[in-house]
């Protein structure tokens, strides 16, 4: 296999090919630790700060003019530009941008782009079961979350509930949102939902899209 490495701003070298080889035989992977703690709790800390500067929105399904606030998800995003200055964003797309291109060379995905945001769910908020591919926007093709919150545990709810068969009507598998996990999966294949939050929930959301 060629070299899956890739060098952070941090020097950590992380290795896609565990990522790369689930992908290739699951469609979908769950990686603990996949930022280091200490870029992880950099990432947590610009979230919050944007948020209390007021850069978020309330999310809706859809894009475009089929846009709308919906009550099936109750979490507040921000959206990330291409290159964004702050450094320890910069490193979160660096690490995004590494794992674009070992997918397009290992798997011959033709990844294009990430669109990516922040999430914040507030105490209560959830996101009822859904794909992540919208009807009026097909280029979504690859999701990939990581979370950043510390110290998750059952009673904090907000779990990650994951139907890894592709009808969806098989038995569910359940994620804790931990700092520095990745998940990431074929975004047309997989129903998921976040259950109900009992305290703030944040995360880094991202979908990789094709031409
Ligand atoms: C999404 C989503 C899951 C999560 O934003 O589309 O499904 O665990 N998020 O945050
Ligand atoms: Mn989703």
């Amino acid at each position: 296999m060629a070299d899956t490495t890739a060098a952070s701003a941090n020097d950590r070298t992380v290795d896609l090919a565990p990522v790369l080889d689930a992908l290739a035989t699951d469609g979908w992977c769950v990686r603990p630790d996949f930022l280091p703690a200490p870029l992880v709790e950099a990432l947590a800390r610009e979230c919050r700060l944007r948020h209390a500067t007021g850069g978020f929105h309330s999310a809706g399904m859809g894009s475009g003019a089929a846009r709308v606030v919906s009550e099936s998800r109750g979490d507040q995003v921000l959206w990330l530009e291409a290159h964004d200055p702050h450094p320890a964003v910069a490193d979160y797309q660096g690490q995004m941008e590494a794992l674009r291109l070992s997918v397009n060379r290992e798997l011959f995905m033709g990844l294009r782009d990430l669109e990516a945001h922040f999430a914040l769910y507030p105490p209560g908020a959830r996101y009822l079961r859904h794909l992540d591919r919208f009807r009026d926007d097909d280029r979504r093709a690859l999701t990939a979350i990581v979370y950043l919150n510390d110290a998750w545990e059952a009673a904090d709810g907000g779990q990650l509930r994951f139907w890894p068969d592709a009808e969806g009507t098989g038995p569910a598998l359940e994620f804790f949102p931990l700092g520095g996990t990745l998940v990431t999966f074929l975004s047309d294949r997989f129903w998921h939902e976040v259950l109900p939050a009992r305290r703030e929930r944040l995360a880094l959301t991202g979908w990789f899209r094709r031409r």
